[in-house]
């Protein structure tokens, strides 16, 4: 039986202790990429793929989240008597976007434990879950290539990326075996943040997922792993060790992502997408190569 249109859930719930002064009062969700909230790009994302219903998980300092995805009428009624066309349709860009929803996480005790929050929402069907600080280049569509392997193959599927083994130990990684399509592969076994002489592959998991409602049942019973947290990681590894399941897949992802949950990486996605842009990247791009090199 074909299922309904996939929802989107996007965790927003952390602490985002790494990027602490800045995320004290403001979700790290929320910093700005070039000119928009690194979740804008998010639920773009989201509606690119066709998906229009968007449940955020949201835990303190919820407001500004919340608010960008708002109408502020005061705003926008003075952008209007000024004619200001441009920036008015910039203002309402984000409340368009899709029919957006919010949930409160309440303690944040992991990724699992914020995913578990959007079972009434989403009920019984599969749904994609998309980190908010995780951003894919939209000229990759990453996600559109997800929702079709799990039509295709009914089973929940993840998104992998080769990294470096010095870095191995900040990502869940996945054993692996190759299926008949070149990419996608059959997930065997996770681990989250394994050492490096300990992690199983090269492939680890980055921030959008396609999963099974059976991941829910499971959820609910996952004891604190890793960081005292309720991981996905681990009730994923018990989807994938199930031999009566239909398992996990891992679309093995080369193109562009930008971690701005880590300052390095954060800095680094607004040079390359500003440099990028038409409006910004002329002028941009020489200052950029006579900074370089003076390094
Ligand atoms: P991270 O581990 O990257 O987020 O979680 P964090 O804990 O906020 O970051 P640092 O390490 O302290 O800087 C991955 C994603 O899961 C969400 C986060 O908001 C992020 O999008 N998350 C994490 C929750 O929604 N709730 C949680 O309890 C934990």
């Amino acid at each position: 039986m074909p299922h309904k249109p996939f929802k989107a859930v996007i965790p927003a719930a952390g602490l985002g202790t790494r990027f602490l002064p800045a995320t004290k009062a403001m979700p790290k969700e929320m910093l700005p990429v070039v000119d928009k909230p690194a979740i804008q790009y998010v639920v773009e994302e989201a509606t690119a793929a066709g998906i229009d219903d968007v449940l955020i998980i949201i835990g303190r300092n919820k407001n500004n989240l919340s608010n960008h995805f708002d109408s502020v009428p005061e705003l926008e009624n003075n952008l209007r008597k000024k004619g200001d066309e441009d920036k008015l349709a910039k203002v309402q860009q984000s409340s368009d976007l899709a029919d957006i929803h919010f949930v409160r996480q309440g303690e944040p005790k992991g990724l699992g434990h914020a995913v578990l929050r959007a079972r009434a929402h989403v009920g019984d069907h599969p749904f994609a879950v998309m980190l908010g600080d995780d951003l894919i280049d939209e000229r990759d569509p990453l996600l559109t290539t997800m929702l079709s392997e799990y039509d295709k193959r009914g089973a929940t599927v993840i998104a992998l990326m080769e990294v470096d083994p010095e870095h191995i130990h900040l990502y869940g990684v996945a054993t692996v075996e190759a299926t008949d399509t070149d990419d996608v592969v059959r997930v065997t076994g996770l681990v989250e943040k394994p050492k490096r002489e300990d992690a199983p592959s090269n492939l680890a998991i980055i921030g959008r997922y396609v999963l099974d409602p059976s991941v829910f049942d499971i959820l609910e019973r996952t004891e604190p792993g890793k960081g005292g947290e309720i991981q996905l990681t681990d009730a994923l590894e018990e989807l994938a060790a199930d031999p009566e399941g239909p398992g996990v897949y891992g679309v093995v992802f080369r193109g562009r992502r930008y971690d701005t949950g880590d300052r390095v990486d954060y800095i680094k996605a607004i040079v390359q997408l500003a440099a990028d842009r038409e409006d910004l990247g002329p002028d941009l791009r020489p200052w950029f190569k006579e900074f370089a090199a003076t390094l």
